[in-house]
């Protein structure tokens, strides 16, 4: 296909896994953010976000990136914009979109042939209302599609080359070819529609996703009290062809930069037009409540948390990447402190550690360093390197060989064997088990 100047403006996850592709197939890419460390860094070769095989990507597509703070310098050459700002929750749970109207206003000050292509998550509407402004200052001539992303920080640049699907929602159709083409050597199915619909199709399609989450974590908790296993049950679940295996790891809930502001974004989109999203309420409440679960845990074995000293494994919301927004450690390490506990805690790539924790969180530089002395390791990110807990140097360094396993990662049978006391979620656990026992020997005969 003909090479197309390509402007982004954000580059953050979005924005630069965008830039970084689109200039893999051969386009000239121009990246603006406001940020002026971030373009520097960018400009110098540096990636400031940790995301596997973006530097080299990068650095394979020198000659056709730019990063720059100026909008000048993208309009000067691009007629394709892709818009990847933020888009985080206000305190109202809503999609605070100042900085998408930000870059809105200042695109409306260009007379030049154009089309904004929004790659944000905006809430259903959005579109329509940047469609009235444009065409309130005269610029009819500006064309606006959505396209929203769906990458997976930790695999962003695969699902940039490999996407399950593209969504190109424009009001003219030939906005929509533009950027369709675009997409076409993916070999990806293209879905065409209206804008409303493809702004929908983003925020329904985070909502399956984490209502997949919070089924399988309630269903984990049903398990620890019936004496099934969740690892079972969800992959017997998994080969039901209706079902699918994905997104049944149960676990201590999600996390991170997308789901939990999508979620509250369409439950809120919901309210203000008039219905009270029930399912996705629910879904949101049983995820705030999943985290908490093994505090619970921790004090079945420990008593009371005062003093004693809990190490907090893995921050950031998700392995492979160091994204820290929404984190469920931010919660679990508050929690702890404010039940007395010593936190120690540990991540490979957690960035600005001390920033995101309350005052008191102590920090160590390897699991084994964070172990140390404590009385439980609770695992709450699911970094490899922890499968390398198993080890007796770990359960001797240990004051207490406590592992609670929030993500399932580790094999039960060969952490008993090691010596730990162990817990997971939804798994069948040593005290469940006797008091089970003692309670169905209390019970009358039939
Ligand atoms: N991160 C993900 O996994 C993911 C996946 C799908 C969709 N999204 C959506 O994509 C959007 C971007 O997400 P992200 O994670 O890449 O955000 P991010 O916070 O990592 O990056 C946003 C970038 O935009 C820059 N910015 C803000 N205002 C600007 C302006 N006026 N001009 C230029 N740059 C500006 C910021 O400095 C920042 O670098 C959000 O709406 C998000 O919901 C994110």
């Amino acid at each position: 296909m003909p090479e197309e100047p390509i402007g982004v403006i954000g580059a953050g996850w979005v924005g630069l896994a965008t830039a970084t592709g689109f200039a893999d197939l051969g386009h000239h890419v121009t990246v603006r953010d406001v940020t002026p460390e971030r373009v520097a860094a960018l400009s110098a070769g540096v990636v400031p976000i940790h995301e596997p095989g973006l530097a080299q990507l990068l650095e394979q597509n020198r000659d056709r990136l730019r990063f720059t703070l100026e909008l000048d310098d993208v309009l000067e050459s691009a007629r394709i914009i892709f818009v990847c700002v933020g888009t985080p929750a206000t305190y109202s749970g809503e999609a605070d979109l100042s900085a998408v109207w930000g870059v809105i206003d200042e695109l409306a000050g260009c007379e030049r042939e154009l089309v904004i292509v929004m790659k944000s998550t905006v809430p259903v509407g959005t579109g329509e209302r940047v469609r009235r402004r444009l065409d309130e200052r005269g610029l009819a001539h500006v064309g606006y599609v959505s396209n929203p992303e769906f990458l997976a920080e930790g695999t962003a640049l695969a699902n940039f080359r490999n996407p399950d699907r593209v969504v190109v929602g424009s009001f003219a159709a030939t906005d929509g070819d533009r950027v369709a083409a675009l997409y076409a050597p993916l070999a990806a199915p293209i879905l065409r529609t209206d804008v409303a619909s493809a702004e929908m199709i983003k925020l329904a399609s985070n909502a399956a996703l984490v209502t997949r989450i919070s089924f399988i974590n309630e269903i984990a908790n049903v398990c620890e009290l019936v004496g099934a296993d969740i690892e079972d049950v969800a992959r017997g679940i998994g080969l039901d062809r209706r079902l699918g295996p994905h997104f049944l790891r149960a676990g201590i809930g999600y996390g991170g930069s997308c789901f939990p502001k999508d979620a509250s974004a369409l439950k809120q989109l919901a309210a203000n037009s008039g219905y009270h999203f029930q399912l996705l309420a629910s879904v949101i409440e049983v995820n705030e409540l999943q985290k908490r679960r093994v505090v619970q845990k921790l004090r079945d074995h420990l008593g009371s948390l005062h003093g004693k000293t809990v190490a907090l494994l893995g921050l950031t919301f998700k392995p492979h990447t160091d994204d820290m927004r929404e984190a469920p450690s931010l919660v679990l390490g508050s929690r702890l402190l404010a039940e007395g506990a010593v936190v120690r805690a540990w991540d490979p790539v957690a960035r600005d550690v001390q920033r995101h924790f309350p005052d008191g969180v102590e920090l160590a530089e390897t699991p084994l360093e964070a172990v140390h002395g404590a009385d439980a390791a609770l695992i709450v990110t699911e970094w490899p390197e922890l499968t390398e807990l198993v080890r007796s140097e770990v359960r001797d360094a240990m004051r207490t060989p406590l592992i609670v396993d929030g993500r399932n990662m580790l094999d039960p049978t060969a952490v008993r064997a090691a010596g730990f006391t162990y817990e997971a979620i939804g798994r069948p656990s040593a005290m469940v088990t006797e008091l089970n026992e003692s309670r169905n020997e209390s019970r009358l005969p039939f």
